[in-house]
């Protein structure tokens, strides 16, 4: 632990098993305290219980973000408990559509873009108060949200998944030139795929439908890496906590890509 984030206020929206898990914990051991948000209030409070055993601070609040009232009550239970926020990372994600395009029907694609980039906004737009008001001289606050390596390919069946980040990262840069007069920094980070159990559910699934195991898979997947390996949850989450952090606290309207080097961008 280093202090990364002591004395910040850091909200997770979309906090899920995986990396929104793995921030909590890490956010709270550099000294953040947490607020865990999403719509699965028992998994929620499981990880307030993890980050309490290990020493940190956190509070679970349920969460649609697709329902602006919702999102409205999750900034008021936060302003419930602080005046200030510092930082707001939005992950909520649902696995999307992987038809072709030919295929897939419009709702799918536009319920993927309220999720990923509507709700990013909701988030931000009802956070902002809070944000500016954790903002102090030389120590913006910061948003981060996050997208998908996705953004760098068009490969079949990833259109509606491709559609929704690129359009997340089209905001983050509009956020960043609207909210950087009022101290808040908004960048995005795309991970190329992040070694836990989501992805090794979809792994199962490829194996299942094309043969081989999910180790064949993974082989498969890693061999067109640099490094020849897939990023772990905490290779994902400490890039974040960078971004969250004033060791960040000139960077904006960024991208960052995270994915082992399958992307030169
Ligand atoms: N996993 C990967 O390999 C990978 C690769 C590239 C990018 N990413 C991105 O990285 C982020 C984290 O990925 P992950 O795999 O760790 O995802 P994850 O575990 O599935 O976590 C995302 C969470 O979002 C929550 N969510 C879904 N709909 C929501 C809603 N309407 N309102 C509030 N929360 C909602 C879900 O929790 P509830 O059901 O409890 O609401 C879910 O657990 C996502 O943005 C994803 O697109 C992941």
């Amino acid at each position: 632990m280093t202090g990364l984030l002591r004395d910040r206020t850091i909200v997770i929206v979309g906090a899920g098993p995986g990396f929104g898990r793995t921030l909590a914990l890490r956010a709270a051991e550099e000294g953040a305290t947490v607020v865990v948000a999403a719509r699965t209030s028992s998994r929620l409070d499981g990880i307030v219980d993890e980050v309490r055993e290990a020493g940190g601070s956190a509070i679970a609040a349920a969460v649609d973000a697709t329902d602006p009232e919702s999102v409205r009550a999750l900034r008021d239970t936060v302003a419930g408990h602080t005046d200030a926020v510092h930082g707001l990372v939005y992950s909520a994600f649902s696995v999307p559509s992987m038809r072709p395009l030919a295929e897939t029907d419009h709702d799918q694609i536009a319920r993927g873009i309220d999720l990923s980039v509507l709700g990013a906004l909701r988030a931000t737009q009802e956070f902002t108060p809070l944000l500016e008001a954790g903002a102090g001289e030389g120590s913006p606050s910061s948003v981060v949200m996050m997208a998908s390596a996705v953004i760098h390919h068009s490969r079949e069946r990833y259109a509606g998944y491709k559609i929704a980040k690129t359009a997340l990262v089209a905001l983050g840069h509009s956020l960043a030139t609207e909210l950087g007069p009022r101290g808040i920094r908004v960048n995005t980070v795309a991970p190329g795929y992040i070694h836990g159990d989501t992805l090794t559910a979809y792994f199962e699934h490829l194996a299942a439908k094309y043969g081989g195991t999910v180790d064949d898979v993974y082989a498969h997947t890693a061999a067109k890496m640099d490094l020849r390996r897939l990023p772990t949850e905490r290779e994902i989450v400490d890039p974040v906590l960078f971004l969250l952090s004033d060791a960040a606290s000139a960077v904006t309207g960024q991208t960052l890509t995270v994915d082992c080097g399958e992307f030169h961008t």
